[in-house]
C-alpha cells in the first residue's frame, strides 16, 4: 500500500473541500433554483436546511474518513461490525460507483464551459470560434477529454501537491472572479430588477412541499453527499483538526458562494431580459436550465459588444475552475481505492481509473438521448440518497458511540460539553435518514407534489 498523503494545514483542507462543494450546483443550478422558486425565500430555506441536514450528514462522512484513514471502503469496513462487514462493502463501492457515474456527466458539461470559455478567447483576438459554442459530438468529445486531462494531471499528483495546491490556486482565483462579475453586471441596466427579485422573497412560497424538496436535494448535491468525497477527503485530515468546526467552515463557504452566483446570475438574466433575450415563457416559468446558461447569457454578452466577449471569457472560465476543483475530488474517490488495492503507483491508478471514467463519458456522449438523463437522475436522484441514508446507518446505529466520541475529541477535547454532541448523534441516528428516505422516496413518484 503507498503512503497515505495529508493536507498540510486547516486552510488547505478547507481550500480543497471548498473546492469540491463549490461547483456547477451552486453557479449554474442554485441561482436557477432560486429564479424559478420565490428568490430569497428558496434562500432562506436552502440556508436552514444545509445547516438542518445536509452539515449532520458532512460530519458523518469526515469522521468516518478520519478515523479511518483509508479509502471508502475500507473506511467503512473500519466502522463496522462482524456482521455488517458486507453493507460496509456494497456501500463504500457504491458510492465509489456514483463518484464515477457523477465524474461521467460532470465532465461533458465542463467540456462544454471550457468550449465557450474558449471561444470567447477566439472571439477576443478576432478568429471565429463558431464549432466551439455549437452543439456537436466532437466539440463534446474533445473538451470531455481536455477536461479529464486536466483532472487527471491534478491527482496523479497527490494529495499535497495535487489537490491542495492546486485548490488553494483555484479557489482564491473564483472568488475573485465572481466578485469582479458581480460588481461590473449590477452597473448594467436591467441588473436592478434581479436584484429585487433576489432579495425580496416571496414567503408564500417557503409552505410549498416542492421548495423545500428542491432545496433539500440541492442542498445534498452541493455538500458532495453521499459519494465518498468528503470521507476520502475527511481521511488526509490531521488528527489535531476540531472536525465539526472545519465542517461547519465547508458548509458556510458552500453557502457563501450559492449566494454569491445568485447575485451574479440572477442579475445577469433580467440584464438579459432588458436586452430583448426571453428569459422566461409564456406561462410565466423560467427557460430550461441549459438554455440559460448556453443560450441566454452568451445572447446577452453578444448584445454588450466587446466588453461582452470579455465578460463570457471570465464566465465560462469561473465555470470551469468550479467544475475543475469538484472534479478532481470525484476522481479522487476510486482513484484511493484504487491506489490503496493495486500495486500500482498512483500516477498509474489516476490514467487508469480516469481513462476508464472518460470512456464511460464516451458511451453518453453518443447516446446523449436517454443516456445522459438516466445517468444524472440514477446517480444524483437515487444513488446520493441512498449512500446518504447507508452512512448515517453506520454512524448512528452501527459503529460503537465510544468510538465516535473518541475520534472527535481528538483536536475538541471540550466536545462532550458542546452542544454539537448534544444534538449530532440523534439526528444522524433518526432524523438525516427519515428526512433523506422522504427525498428518495419523492424521487421515485411515489408521492407527488
Ligand atoms: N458539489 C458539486 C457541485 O455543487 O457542483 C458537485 C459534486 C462534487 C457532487 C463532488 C459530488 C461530488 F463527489
Amino acid at each position: 500500500m503507498a503512503a497515505r498523503g495529508e493536507f498540510s494545514s486547516k486552510m488547505a483542507f478547507v481550500l480543497a473541500a471548498s473546492g469540491s462543494a463549490i461547483g456547477l450546483g451552486n453557479i449554474w443550478g442554485f441561482p436557477i433554483k432560486v429564479a424559478s422558486n420565490g428568490g430569497g425565500a428558496f434562500v432562506f430555506t436552502y440556508i436552514v436546511l444545509t445547516f438542518l441536514l445536509a452539515y449532520p450528514i458532512l460530519m458523518a462522512e469526515l469522521v468516518i474518513g478520519r478515523y479511518a484513514k483509508a479509502d471508502t471502503v475500507r473506511s467503512m469496513l473500519a466502522v463496522s461490525s462482524p456482521k455488517t462487514r458486507w453493507l460496509a462493502m456494497i456501500t463504500g463501492g457504491w458510492g465509489m460507483l456514483t463518484a464515477s457515474l457523477i465524474l461521467s456527466f460532470y465532465a461533458i458539461v465542463a467540456g462544454w464551459m471550457i468550449a465557450h470559455g474558449a471561444g470567447s478567447a477566439l472571439d477576443l483576438v478576432g478568429i471565429s470560434s463558431a464549432w466551439l459554442t455549437s452543439d456537436s459530438t466532437t466539440r463534446s468529445l474533445v473538451f470531455a477529454a481536455v477536461f479529464f486531462v486536466l483532472t487527471i494531471s491534478i491527482i496523479a499528483n497527490g494529495v499535497a501537491s495535487g489537490i491542495e495546491k492546486w485548490s488553494s490556486r483555484l479557489m482564491p482565483m473564483l472568488i475573485f472572479l465572481i466578485v469582479a462579475l458581480i460588481i461590473y453586471i449590477t452597473t448594467l441596466e436591467g441588473a436592478a430588477e434581479g436584484w429585487k427579485v433576489y432579495l425580496q422573497p416571496d414567503f408564500s412560497k417557503v409552505t410549498e412541499p416542492g421548495l423545500v424538496l428542491d432545496a433539500l436535494s440541492q442542498a445534498f448535491f452541493s455538500l458532495s453527499l453521499g459519494v465518498g468525497t468528503m470521507m476520502v477527503y475527511g481521511s488526509y485530515i490531521s488528527k489535531s483538526e476540531n472536525l465539526p468546526r472545519l465542517g461547519a467552515t465547508v458548509a458556510a463557504m458552500d453557502i457563501g458562494i450559492a449566494v454569491l452566483a445568485g447575485m451574479l446570475v440572477i442579475p445577469a438574466m433580467y440584464v438579459a431580459q432588458f436586452n430583448g433575450v426571453i428569459i422566461y415563457d409564456e406561462s410565466g416559468k423560467l427557460i430550461e436550465s441549459g438554455r440559460l446558461i448556453f443560450n441566454v447569457l452568451p445572447s446577452l454578452f453578444e448584445v454588450m459588444g466587446s466588453a461582452g466577449i470579455i465578460t463570457s471569457l471570465v464566465f465560462f472560465l469561473l465555470m470551469s475552475i468550479a467544475a475543475l476543483t469538484s472534479s478532481i475530488s470525484m476522481l479522487e474517490v476510486p482513484v484511493a481505492f484504487a491506489s490503496d488495492s493495486l500495486n500500482a503507483t498512483r500516477k498509474k491508478a489516476s490514467w487508469m481509473v480516469g481513462g476508464l471514467i472518460f470512456a464511460l463519458s464516451v458511451v453518453i456522449i453518443y447516446n446523449m438521448n436517454p443516456l445522459f438523463d438516466m445517468v444524472v437522475n440514477f446517480a444524483t436522484q437515487f444513488s446520493e440518497p441512498m449512500v446518504g441514508i447507508l452512512f448515517c446507518l453506520f454512524v448512528g446505529w452501527i459503529w460503537q458511540r465510544n468510538a465516535i466520541l473518541n475520534e472527535l475529541k481528538q483536536g475538541n477535547p471540550e466536545l462532550e460539553r458542546s452542544l454539537f454532541w448534544r444534538i449530532w448523534p440523534n439526528y444522524v441516528r433518526f432524523v438525516c435518514p427519515a428526512i433523506v428516505l422522504f427525498l428518495l422516496i419523492r424521487s421515485f413518484g411515489l408521492v407527488n407534489f
